[in-house]
């Protein structure tokens, strides 16, 4: 058994936030699936939205997240980590992250934009904003005497006062299990933090890593924790659309440096669905792609930046650049074939403003945690500013907290399992139930296609969880077990929602009601 003081599962901004401001005072376990900088925060390219130009304001920011959640967002908790937005990006210039400078910006950083922003008002480096972020704070991890790193261990469970047969609900650790000596091992810790990001994998077509496949808010759910707003996942408009390009992303920003949306012929379209255009929120400018695709039979849009300088493109999007290229397609010349995919997940694990969760001693921050921020669809770039304003909280609130006694943790029982006979079953059922998502829990949505998909995945859970009781774990064991929990978190959801809201768009019920509310689920506990 390893004991820490803190044990985070998950090394994304999230996690690797949590584990600088806790290292002066704790022992820190990072827990992490892959290596280290794998998860969405490497691949985050516009930015982090931050109030930093003195020609714009809190207010405008908190204004602009409302306005895009739909009426959604949690008014306090916008305006807390909006207000910390500064402080949280100083933070990163003081450990080194490489931002893009702009010697001419009162500044001294090159401030870009996105859709639903008022201002410019996003600090990037060129567009590859999260790997320079994780890099840099990658290595102070790794270098920091207190941190350990567990890289290639997957989280199973979390150990709870449940599972020990004791009274109350409170966390413990978690067992999870090292990949490359293929056992599962007991990590004890009075604080345990989520931090697992979010569930993209879910969806047949996605932006995210592999990484991404729910597991921590699965993990929260079956400890005891409420979800909420699991129907609000969002879609981003435009990732690559190419046979050789899997999931790649072709960020926000270069809307917001000008690029048109077209459709084969040229067509401009974006101006007849929204006044904004193609600086419309997400869920905006998504339903339009799909309209317009669905109603001329096509299979992508494009995206057009070809009439800027060749050098500006160059210089802004730099790796948007180099990657088209190398399929063939030169962006300072011709249009990309875009297509929506899933992108974000809103909902997740209810948390507090210091991501305190309904389990005692559990925290949940990230994309895997709820805090009202996002509402119904989160507004460009707010998420890696949420990752380290809740970070940076929670890490606080655990240092304030007293650690509570650990009891007898036992080991890993495998005694009733063997090893698994078929394993077609495990990706047989990954494949169908992304594509059960894809087809019916998609950017719009029935009640129809709803039910239809709550049946298959009622179907494939039971199956699971039979193969789960009765064979030794594995990597994709544990992630699809999880996958098939949040896919139906999200599909219940989406069934409580009676009207249409951001991203949650219902042809059964097209209006939007007056009184906004959250979607809460409980899990039997
Ligand atoms: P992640 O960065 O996804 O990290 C999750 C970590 O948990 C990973 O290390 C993963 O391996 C680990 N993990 C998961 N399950 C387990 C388990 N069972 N056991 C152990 N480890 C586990 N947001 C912005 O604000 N600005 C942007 O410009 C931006 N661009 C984006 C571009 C792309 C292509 C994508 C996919 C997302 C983008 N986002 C952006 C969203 C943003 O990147 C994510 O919301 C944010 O990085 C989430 O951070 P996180 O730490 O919560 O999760
Ligand atoms: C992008 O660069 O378009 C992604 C920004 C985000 O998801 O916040």
């Amino acid at each position: 058994m390893l004991k820490f003081d803190v044990v985070i599962v998950g090394s994304g901004l999230a996690g690797m936030t949590l584990a600088l401001h806790l290292a002066e005072r704790c022992k820190v376990a990072v827990v992490t699936k892959r290596d280290l900088l794998e998860g969405s925060s490497s691949y985050a390219q516009g930015g982090i939205a931050a109030v930093l130009d003195t020609d714009d304001t809190v207010e405008e920011h908190i204004r602009d997240t409302l306005v895009a959640g739909a009426g959604l967002c949690n008014a306090t908790t916008t305006r807390f980590i909006v207000a910390h937005s500064k402080e949280a990006i100083d933070w990163l210039i003081d450990l080194g992250v490489p931002f893009t400078r702009d010697a001419t910006h009162q500044t001294g950083y090159h401030l870009t934009r996105e859709g639903g922003h008022s201002h410019r008002r996003i600090i990037h480096a060129a567009d590859a904003t999260g790997a320079a972020v994780t890099t840099t704070l990658g290595q102070k991890l790794k270098a920091h005497p207190n941190i350990t790193v567990l890289e290639e261990h997957i989280a199973i469970d979390l150990i709870t006062s449940k599972r020990l047969g004791l009274e109350g609900r409170r966390a413990y650790g978690i067992y999870a299990l090292d990949k490359q000596a293929d056992r599962v091992v007991t990590i004890a810790a009075p604080h345990t933090i989520i931090a697992a990001g979010g569930a993209g994998k879910v969806y047949l077509y996605t932006t995210n890593p592999d990484t991404a496949t729910g597991d921590g808010i699965a993990m929260g759910w079956r400890a005891g924790c409420r979800v909420a707003n699991m129907e609000f996942i969002q879609f981003h408009p435009t990732c690559l659309y190419h046979p050789h390009s899997k999931s790649f992303l072709i960020s926000e920003a270069v809307r917001g440096e000008g690029g048109i949306l077209r459709l084969p012929d040229g067509t401009r379209f974006m101006p007849s669905h929204d006044a904004r255009a193609e600086l419309a929120p997400r869920d905006v400018v998504a339903r339009a792609i799909d309209f317009e695709m669905k109603k001329h039979g096509l299979d992508c849009v494009y995206l057009d930046i070809s009439y800027k300088p060749a050098h500006f493109i160059r210089e802004h999007f730099p790796n948007i650049y180099a990657h088209c290229l190398e399929l063939g397609i030169d962006i300072t010349q011709e249009p990309i074939p875009v297509v929506p995919a899933a992108h974000y997940t809103c909902g997740g694990l209810v948390t507090d403003l210091a991501g305190r969760t309904d389990v005692d001693g559990l925290y949940a921050v990230g994309e895997a945690a709820c805090t009202g921020l996002h509402g119904a669809n989160r507004l460009a770039s707010n998420s890696l500013l949420e990752c380290l304003v809740i970070g940076k909280a929670a890490a606080a609130d655990i240092l304030a907290t007293p650690p509570g006694t650990q009891p007898a943790i036992p080991d890993w029982d495998d005694s009733q399992v063997t090893d698994p006979d078929e394993e077609v079953v495990i990706s047989h059922n990954w494949d169908e139930l992304r594509r059960a998502m894809w087809d019916y829990v998609g950017i719009v949505r029935t009640n129809k296609r709803l039910e239809r998909a709550l049946h298959r995945i009622e179907l494939l859970r039971e199956e699971i969880s039979e193969y789960y009781r009765h064979f030794h774990v594995s990597n994709d064991l544990i992630e699809l077990r999880n996958l098939v929990v949040t896919a139906e978190l999200i599909v219940r959801s989406a069934m409580e929602r009676k009207e249409s809201r951001g991203l949650h768009y219902s042809r059964d019920y097209p209006e939007t009601l007056a009184e906004a509310h959250d979607t809460v689920l409980t899990p039997q506990r």
